[in-house]
């Protein structure tokens, strides 16, 4: 079966401070570092051989995964001494590829959770014999990611990375980060530079008249490069609305890792995650929550739509509502934080400090 490149080495800029100590795909969602998801569904899709691209904290990587025999694949990695790029990283593993010149290859963004249909995506390219296959999902807001317009036969006319101007807002179909090339066109990207495979790749293969082919596919998709999309994503997984065959428990509306503590009148709902050696006190509400290991979250607190970063502690009563707490803060008792609030990993919130509404009489 077809091989793959997963491209891991983005710094994650967006998803701080998730991602300080971290790299984006090793942040867990639903109790596991969510490549772990990633590459679950590839295997399970027929792909047994991946290379993992990586840059950014690349030395996590094969230490937690290794050889990827215990999820029944060859995992093998490349790191870039400098970024290289989407485009330079996938030209810098070609050495590592074994399929021929006319065959397929998959390539995977690092942080999307998707039901695509990988096979799917393979045989169209199959059958369109197309130079490069781009999976596209529909968005309401597409500005921030990667423009794709079709013609009635869903071949590619244009690639517009997020763009500037009302103007360049030609369609709702986007690029959602996989892609089936052509072995021997991956070999024409430059070598040792960097180069950005939406900026400079995908519009130079138009402009040479290339043939690239959009599937759209309308199943999940999510890009969890933000802490809300980022807990949206682990909770989705939790509850089953996103499928992954790696999620170490049965769906429903919690799932408490073993070696978690919850106390018996805590309130666990909306797909919430409880990490190993976490702790939920008593009469806690936890809402749509990932609660990373060994956190604490102290009686009384009512955690919605928030993520809780490793060794974590919410006080007592404390109330958090999209709320990112770095690893290792303190957010002490009676607290109020709400809408994209993000604490930084080990920083300390005094009892009662801050609230976004007047204190209860
Ligand atoms: N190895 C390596 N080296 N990987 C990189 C580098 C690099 O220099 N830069 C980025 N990556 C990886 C990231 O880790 C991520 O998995 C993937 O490439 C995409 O980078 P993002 O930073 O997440 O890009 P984006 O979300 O803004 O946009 C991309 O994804 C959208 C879909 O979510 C683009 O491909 C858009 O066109 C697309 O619509
Ligand atoms: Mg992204």
């Amino acid at each position: 079966m077809t091989e793959a490149i997963l491209l891991v080495g983005g710094k994650g800029t967006r998803l701080r401070p998730l991602t300080v100590n971290t790299p984006k795909p090793m942040v867990p969602a639903a109790g596991v570092p969510f490549l772990t998801h990633q590459l679950a569904r590839a295997r399970a899709a027929g792909v047994e051989h991946i290379v993992l691209a990586t840059s950014y904290l690349a030395e996590v990587f094969e230490p937690y995964f290794g050889d990827g025999s215990a999820l029944g694949l060859h995992l093998e990695y490349v790191t870039e001494e400098e970024p290289l790029g989407t485009g330079g990283a996938i030209r810098n593993v070609a050495s590592r590829l074994r399929s021929a010149p006319g065959e397929p290859v998959l390539i995977f963004n690092g942080d999307i959770l998707t039901g695509l249909d990988i096979p799917a995506l393979v045989d169209t390219h199959r059958r369109t014999g197309a130079d490069v296959s781009l999976h596209l999902t529909r968005v309401a807001d597409p500005r921030a990611f990667g423009l794709v317009p079709t013609d009635a036969a869903g071949r590619v006319t244009a690639f517009l990375e997020k763009p500037q101007t009302p103007e360049e807002i030609v369609t709702d179909q986007i690029n959602a980060g996989a892609y089936v090339f052509t072995r021997s066109v991956i070999d024409t990207i430059p070598a040792d530079r960097p180069v950005s495979v939406e900026r400079e790749t995908f519009p130079g293969l138009l402009a040479e008249g290339a043939h690239l082919q959009g599937m759209v596919d309308s199943t999940y998709w999510l890009d969890l490069g933000t802490p809300q999309a980022f807990v949206r994503g682990s909770a989705d997984l939790v509850l089953g609305r996103a499928p992954s065959p790696a999620v170490p428990g049965r769906r429903g509306e919690r799932l408490v890792i073993e070696g978690a503590r919850v106390a018996p009148d805590a309130k666990l709902t909306g797909g919430t995650v409880v990490g190993a050696g976490a702790f939920v006190g008593a009469g806690a509400r936890v809402e749509g929550s990932t609660v990373l290991d060994g956190a604490v979250i102290e009686a009384g607190a009512v955690v919605r739509d928030s993520l809780i970063g490793a060794g974590a502690r919410v006080g007592a009563r404390t109330v958090l509502d999209g709320a990112v707490i770095g690893d290792g803060a303190v957010v002490g008792a009676d607290n109020e934080l709400r809408e994209g609030i993000r604490i930084w990993c080990d920083a300390h919130i005094p009892d009662g400090a801050v609230r976004f509404s007047a204190p209860a009489a």
